[in-house]
């Protein structure tokens, strides 16, 4: 299937599982325990029903949409994801050059495989940095610095990895970082010829924007990844957080939030943004689904936060029920990265294409010019669990 006939972002998920080494394909596809939170991510949108009107002038359509101090062409963030070598290699850049192309704002993950600085150099639209607060203080105050310096719009802090979920997937199908070949994967790889091809050609996996800490401690130290994994803090509070803001006087979001109380606390240290997420269902099994969020937090804070539906978006409609109960945008992991993984930029491209037109034709269906109309009157919930 080529990049032109995938129409969905479902067929770029299958033409990634056709291209990628198995456990490759199942570390962006999984989610942690029984996967319960990463279905109800998707499966919780078909709760609600958008409710069309019809005879409206429809001639013209606009998605245009602010958040985080930036103008973007439609309402969709491109979220952080680590390790992005390890799909394609045209990596981070691949992502955000697509995201660029659109007019839309890229995330770039600590745990990225180009370094913050690299990604600033190659693109010109507005970029979020995601960061952790990590028992250095200092390696996160170094970030944050190179982030300004790089001239990142905006910052965002992950609260929910302090403990790192138990994904069955990886284990089941040898996942290690850097990629090693093991029983249980030997075939997956020696099949995977293009993907073999290109690891030849450029085998750095290394996480770019902190592997300069490691490489300070000298030959025989600890590894990257446990280095990084040594680092993440379980003390972290809402001080913390708080504390960050302060050092970085600019949008700050807070990711990974599901419940009132919580946005409640953002608000309280001067969060611009919530990211409404699980994290993909990669966390906590159980937890509710970010759509299911947005209608009960956005009735708490009032305007006082913007909000960003994080997880489970595979389709148009579900930006458009996302933005009518309350969402200020959405936000995509894992479409871009099989795009990423189906064919490069050109891939994450097509994703966001098909997104696009999705939400363009869907919003002209419902019988809306622009995505600014949209509200409750636009949706219903539906009785059932
Ligand atoms: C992620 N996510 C993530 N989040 C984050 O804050 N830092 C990170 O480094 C990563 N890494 C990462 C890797 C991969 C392979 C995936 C799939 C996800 C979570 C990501 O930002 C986002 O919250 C979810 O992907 C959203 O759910 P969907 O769109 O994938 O359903």
């Amino acid at each position: 299937m080529s990049l032109k006939r995938c129409y969905n972002i479902d067929d770029l998920r299958i033409r990634a599982k056709k291209k990628l080494p198995a456990p490759m394909f199942h570390y962006i596809d999984g989610g942690a325990d029984d996967e319960w939170t990463l279905r109800r991510n998707t499966s919780a949108f078909e709760q609600y029903q958008l409710l069309p009107r019809y005879l409206n002038d429809i001639s013209r359509v606009d998605l245009s949409t602010r958040v985080l101090d930036s103008d973007l062409r439609m309402p969709l963030l491109l979220s952080p994801t680590g390790m992005s070598r390890l799909f394609h290699h045209h990596k981070e850049l691949g992502a955000a050059r697509a995201a660029d192309k659109h007019g839309l704002l890229y995330s770039l993950s600590t745990m990225a495989t180009t370094s913050l600085e690299d990604v600033a150099a190659a693109t010109t639209g507005p970029k979020m940095f995601q960061i952790y607060i990590f028992k250095d203080r200092e390696l996160t105050r170094e970030l944050v610095q190179r982030c300004k310096k790089a001239g990142y719009k905006a910052l965002c802090l992950t609260v929910d990895t302090a403990v790192a979920g138990n994904r069955e997937r990886d284990h089941r199908h040898g996942m290690t970082m850097p990629p090693r070949i093991t029983p249980s994967s030997f075939f997956s790889y020696a099949t995977s010829f293009e993907w073999l091809f290109n690891l030849l050609r450029d085998p750095d996996f290394r996480l770019a924007n902190v592997a300069h800490r490691v490489d300070a401690l000298g030959n025989g130290a600890m590894g990257l990844i446990e280095y990084v994994n040594s680092q993440f803090d379980r003390s972290v509070t809402w001080e913390d957080a708080a504390w960050l803001a302060e050092q970085w006087q600019g949008p700050f979001v807070i990711k990974g939030m599901s419940t009132v109380e919580d946005a409640k606390l953002a608000v309280s240290i001067g969060a611009t943004a919530a990211m409404l997420s699980n994290h993909g269902g990669r966390q906590l099994d159980g937890c509710p689904s970010p759509i299911e969020t947005v209608a009960p937090i956005r009735d708490a804070i009032g305007n006082q936060l913007e909000l960003i539906v994080d997880g489970g978006i595979r389709r148009g409609t579900h930006v458009l029920k996302a933005l009518a109960l309350g969402a200020n945008a959405c936000s995509i992991g894992r479409p871009y990265l099989y795009g990423l993984a189906a064919g490069g930029e050109a891939g994450v491209d097509r994703a966001l294409t098909l997104l696009h037109d999705e939400i363009a034709r869907s919003l002209n269906l419902l019988g809306c010019t622009s995505v600014s109309e949209l509200g409750p009157q636009h949706v219903r919930q539906l009785n059932v669990a």
